[in-house]
């Protein structure tokens, strides 16, 4: 990855645009992106007063990229939007799941605390907080590098035959902990056949099991998984999070038809949705043209 030096005071910039509700929501987006790559408390603190916003598609990824920066200073920060009962659940579930992506054990009683809470989302993220972490401990294994660079919230299973991992995925007996690794498993083999397998896992298993599959499918960016995630997005009765993540994972394709798909959704009923479609187009534009252009923009600016 590139890296671009700023000094404090063109990060509080940066926050500015962030924390503006007056800007445009992909500009606030890329602002968020841009204090991810440039990290450091100042960039933490940023991030962090964005919580108070209204928009839950804007405080997930807040959460999500505290977690992906890997920085133990936002524990604290993170903690508190998992308590916090007026917070959306997708925001919590992030903040729990990001607790998780940083692997301190000093959390291990909040997740604790949190894996029998009554919605569903929070309970089994904080679940696979807690296996990760204990799975870190006890292995004694680094996680291996994966394709995406992305810190994810298990391990993948070392079985690398796509049957096995996509009956293991499937099953809804097994430990959600397994299916978890066997999906991350899937999902680095990368081929056809693991988008095609990994496409079924979006009709079953929980909301929170379906939402990590979109959000995988969109990381592989494979022209196989478009036909699964335009029917996830499509379903009006599916839950609003997996919904998001299917837009999301379209625009990351990122081909027209993606793009077809997405705007007949820019109206959506559920803000999550509609937003997820506006800044999924915005990355559908934007991936042709590098990431760090807009750093330097936002920077220069
Ligand atoms: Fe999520
Ligand atoms: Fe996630
Ligand atoms: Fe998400």
């Amino acid at each position: 990855m590139t890296s671009v030096k700023a000094s404090d005071n063109e990060i509080i910039l940066i926050g500015k645009v962030l924390n503006n509700t007056n800007e445009p929501l992909k500009k606030r987006f890329r602002a968020l992106f841009t204090l991810r790559n440039l990290g450091g408390k100042q960039s933490i603190e940023e991030i962090n007063s964005c919580f108070k916003d209204e928009s839950e598609l804007l405080k997930h990824e807040c959460a999500y990229v505290l977690g992906q920066m890997q920085d133990e200073l936002a524990i604290d920060y993170l903690i508190k939007i998992l308590e916090d009962e007026s917070q959306q659940p997708i925001v919590r579930h992030e903040a729990g799941e990001a607790l998780g992506a940083l692997g301190d054990d000093r959390v291990m009683p909040i997740l604790e605390k949190y894996s029998t809470c009554s919605i569903s989302e929070i309970a089994e993220t904080c679940y696979l907080a807690i296996k990760r972490i204990r799975w870190l401990k006890e292995s004694k294994e680094e996680v291996s590098e994966n394709p995406y660079k992305s810190v994810d919230p298990a391990p993948p299973s070392a079985e690398k035959n796509i049957e096995k991992l996509t009956t293991t995925m499937l099953n809804e007996k097994e430990d959600l902990f397994e299916r978890y690794r066997a999906l991350f498993a899937l999902r680095n083999i990368g081929t056809t056949e693991a988008v095609l397998s990994l496409s079924k896992g979006l009709f079953v298993g929980s909301p929170l099991f379906r939402h990590e599959i979109a959000y995988v499918l969109g990381q592989m960016q494979h022209e196989a998984a478009i036909p699964s995630l335009e029917e996830s997005l499509r379903d009006p009765l599916e839950n609003c999070m997996v919904r998001h993540e299917s837009a999301e994972a379209l625009g990351s394709i990122g081909l027209s038809k993606c793009n077809n798909v997405l705007k007949e959704f820019l109206q959506d009923k559920a803000r999550v949705v509609k937003e997820s479609c506006e800044v999924a187009l915005d990355m559908s534009d934007y991936n042709s043209s590098g990431e760090f252009q807009y750093a330097n923009a936002l920077l220069s600016t």
